[in-house]
Order: C-alpha cells, then sequence, then structure tokens
C-alpha cells in the first residue's frame, strides 16, 4: 500500500518545538512517510531544537540573514518551497502556527495543488497589527488550509465564525507533549549561570523579544523589571535573550551589569523548561511561554497589550500586563508582597492540553485519509 506522503515544514524556534513531538509521532506511523523541510527562518535557535529532539530535516533552505526584513524572509521562503515542493510532491503539506514560515509554506502547497494542515489554527486578536506580522499570517494560512488542527474550543470557534473551509479537529496544544519530554525533578542544568544559580532564592524568569514590543514598549519593560528587582532584594532574574540584536542592544544597555540579573543567551528548550518549574514567576511576551507556565503552576504576567491566548487568562494563571511601566511595575509587585494574590494566580492547570495533541493529529490524517475508521477524540478542557 502507498504511504501517505506528509511534510512538514517550519522555520523558528517556536514552531520546531512544538513540532517536534508531531514530528516523532508521524515517524511512528507505518502507513505515513514522514519528510521534513526547514526554512532555517532562525538558524542557531531553531538548530538548538532539531539536536535536542534529534530530527533531521531532508530540506533545509537556510534563508536566516542578519536582521532580515518580513519581505525577505517571505521571498527567499516561498522561492525555496515551491521548488522542495515540485520535487517531493507530498500528499499534505503541515505547518505551526503565524509565522512567516507558517504562511509561505501554506502559500507555496497552495500554488503546488497541495493540501494544507494548520498545526496550532485559529488563535485571534482580531487585530491585523498585533501581534505583528503574526495575526495576518494565521488568518491567511486558516483561509488557504484544508486542516485546522486548533488547540482548543474557543479556537475551532474562530474558525467556525469566520466560516472558514475544511476540516477542524479540537487537539490541545503540542507544546504540552513537548513538556513530557523535557521537565525532570531530577535535571540537572548544562548552563553555567544556571548551574550555579541559587534557587533558594525566587526567580522570575523573563523572555520579550516580539517585534511589535521593539523600541520604547521594550525599553519600558527593561526599565519596570530593572525597577522591580532594585526594590525587592531577595530575588532574582534570569532572562535569556533572543539573538535578534535590535533586543540584544536595548536589553543589555537597561539590565547588563546588575548583580541579581542574569542575562544569557537562549536556552535550550529542556533548560527553559525546568527552569521555569524552578521559577516563581514567568514576565514574558512570549505566547509559548504563555502556554508552558499554567500547566506548571507559574503564574505570568504577559507583556503585551492584547492576547489569542484568553484560556489562561479566564484559568486565572496568566495576567495580562501590558507595556507600561507603571502597570507591570504594579502587578509584579503585587504577585512579589501579597501571599494571597501569588496563591490565586500558582494554580497547575492544562488549558491548553493533555501531551496528546500530536497522538490526535496524526489519527486526524489517519482518518482523513481512509487509512483508520476511527476519527481522534477531542481534547477537552
Ligand atoms: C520570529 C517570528 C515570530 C516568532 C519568533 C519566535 C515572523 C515574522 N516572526 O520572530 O512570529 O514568535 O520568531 O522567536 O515570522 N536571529 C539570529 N539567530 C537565530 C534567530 C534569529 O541571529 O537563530 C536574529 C537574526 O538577526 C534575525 C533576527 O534575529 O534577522 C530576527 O529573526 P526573525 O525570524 O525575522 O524574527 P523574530 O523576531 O525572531
Ligand atoms: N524557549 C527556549 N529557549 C529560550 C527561550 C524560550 O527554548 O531561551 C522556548 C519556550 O519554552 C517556548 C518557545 O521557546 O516553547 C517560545 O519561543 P518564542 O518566545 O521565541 O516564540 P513565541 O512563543 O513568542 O512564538
Amino acid at each position: 500500500m502507498k504511504k501517505l506522503k506528509v511534510m512538514t515544514v517550519f522555520g523558528t524556534r517556536p514552531e520546531a518545538i512544538k513540532m517536534a513531538p508531531l514530528v516523532i509521532e508521524l515517524e511512528k506511523a507505518q502507513d505515513i512517510e514522514s519528510l521534513v523541510c526547514i526554512t532555517a527562518q532562525h538558524r542557531e535557535m531553531l538548530d538548538m531544537v532539531m539536536n535536542l529532539f534529534n530530527i533531521k530535516a531532508d530540506y533545509d533552505l537556510n534563508i536566516m540573514q542578519a536582521n532580515q526584513t518580513l519581505c525577505g524572509i517571505t521571498t527567499r521562503a516561498i522561492d525555496g518551497l515551491c521548488k522542495v515542493f515540485e520535487e517531493s510532491k507530498p500528499d499534505v503539506v503541515l505547518v505551526h502556527g503565524d509565522t512567516t514560515t507558517t504562511f509561505c509554506g501554506s502559500i507555496a502547497a497552495f500554488y503546488n495543488h497541495i493540501k494544507v494542515g494548520h498545526v496550532e489554527a485559529g488563535l485571534r486578536t482580531y487585530d491585523k497589527y498585533s501581534p505583528f506580522p503574526e495575526e495576518i499570517n494565521r488568518c491567511l494560512t486558516g483561509t488557504v488550509a484544508n486542516y485546522h488542527f486548533a488547540p482548543t474550543l474557543n479556537n475551532k470557534n474562530n474558525l467556525l465564525n469566520e466560516k472558514k473551509l475544511g476540516d477542524i479537529f479540537v487537539t490541545g496544544n503540542t507544546v504540552i507533549d513537548a513538556i513530557k519530554y523535557t521537565v525532570k525533578d531530577d535535571y540537572k542544568f548544562k548552563n553555567e549561570t544556571l548551574k550555579n544559580l541559587d534557587f533558594s532564592k525566587r526567580t522570575v524568569l523573563v523572555t520579550a523579544h516580539r517585534r511589535e514590543n521593539l523600541g520604547e514598549p521594550l525599553e519600558n519593560i527593561c526599565k519596570a523589571i530593572l525597577s522591580v528587582i532594585n526594590d525587592t532584594p531577595d530575588i532574582q532574574a534570569v532572562y535569556p535573550v533572543h539573538l535578534n540584536p535590535k533586543v540584544r542592544d536595548t536589553v543589555f544597555k537597561i539590565l547588563g551589569n546588575h548583580s541579581r540579573i542574569f542575562l544569557i543567551d537562549p536556552l535550550d528548550v529542556d533548560e527553559l523548561h525546568n527552569l521555569m518549574s524552578r521559577c516563581y514567576m514567568v514576565m514574558t511576551d512570549s505566547g509559548g511561554l504563555q502556554e508552558e507556565a499554567p500547566s506548571m503552576g507559574k503564574p505570568v504576567l504577559v507583556l503585551r497589550t492584547e492576547t489569542e491566548r484568553p484560556e489562561a487568562v479566564t484559568a486565572g494563571t496568566v495576567k495580562m500586563a501590558g507595556c507600561e511601566y507603571n502597570n507591570i511595575y504594579k502587578l509584579a509587585k503585587e504577585l512579589l508582597d501579597n501571599p494571597e494574590s501569588y496563591k490565586a494566580m500558582a494554580h497547575a492547570v492544562n488549558p491548553y492540553g493533555d501531551g496528546k495533541a500530536s497522538e490526535r493529529i496524526v489519527q486526524a490524517l489517519r482518518y482523513i485519509y481512509k487509512l483508520t475508521d476511527k476519527a481522534p477524540e477531542e481534547f477537552e478542557i
């Protein structure tokens, strides 16, 4: 029997982390031929994930350039992907989330009459400039996709309200599957700073690098964090800083050379997850961290004005802190100084998944292509 040829396409760190458990699951399926194509929109930060999960790319477009522009990434990715699709002729292309690689993967597959499956479908803010350009990337991908793998019921309802064409499956988020591979009680850190960190001190994990936060918002975020650390002598912060030079300039300028602020290079995801599981709270503008932290019972202050992830806000483990100095400072101090406020947020809930999202996606593909009669059971919160 001819195997179903599934090509997984991704390019940045978060896509790789969230696609890795799915690639592993696809490779286990006897009736599927699994191929991986990376655009390498990120280089070092992508390779870290590839190495950790031991995933080999069948195609590597190697498109990253320093200070790359959206137009540059888009043209290089579409051109390269079209050639790969023409040569390899997959039955289905799987893309993830909302990066430029995601949009390029979907449109290049469409141009080649190849079916598209969208993993992490249906997240929306309904503000086309926030997150920029991700909101438009995911809307366009949703329009092109034949199959939508929505993490939550709320994501599915967004797609239904938009009357998107194609089949929708509620699967949970594959990032929760990834945590199964990484978090360990007896984990030993490899990073020198983390090896020597005194975890008896309350530790705040910080990440911030979003495109719409570059410039003044990121400066405000850093200044607020600096004041919080200065005004709370018994805490420390660890900030793995994204490799984008525009991010590094601001962060090192404001937060560099402080004895209780550890600015380090991006971490392998097992290091990051185990750091998170040992920290007191998280301050971040990342999407992925907002999904991971609730499952570890860690309160999150979201350094953004809008969210496409209302589930954790409803569950009470995440608060929107925005990008203004005063509000970030106030909310962080409240969590640090008021044990009741902390307790109210620090409960482990898993609104995003149960660790079986990848299994459901593979089962859905096998069901769509009549390799099984059994449809996947939907993820329910
Ligand atoms: C991209 C995605 C964003 C995602 C984020 C995850 C788009 C438009 N943006 O944003 O949705 O949330 O990745 O991190 O798709 N760099 C390196 N090495 C690396 C990675 C990046 O040096 O391994 C530097 C390069 O100078 C690069 C710059 O970072 O030009 C920006 O990378 P880019 O992918 O364009 O944007 P991100 O902000 O990372
Ligand atoms: N992450 C990581 N190393 C780091 C910082 C983050 O592995 O130093 C992981 C994190 O656990 C999450 C993902 O990267 O799974 C989030 O990526 P990012 O913040 O770049 O993108 P976003 O989630 O905002 O799309």
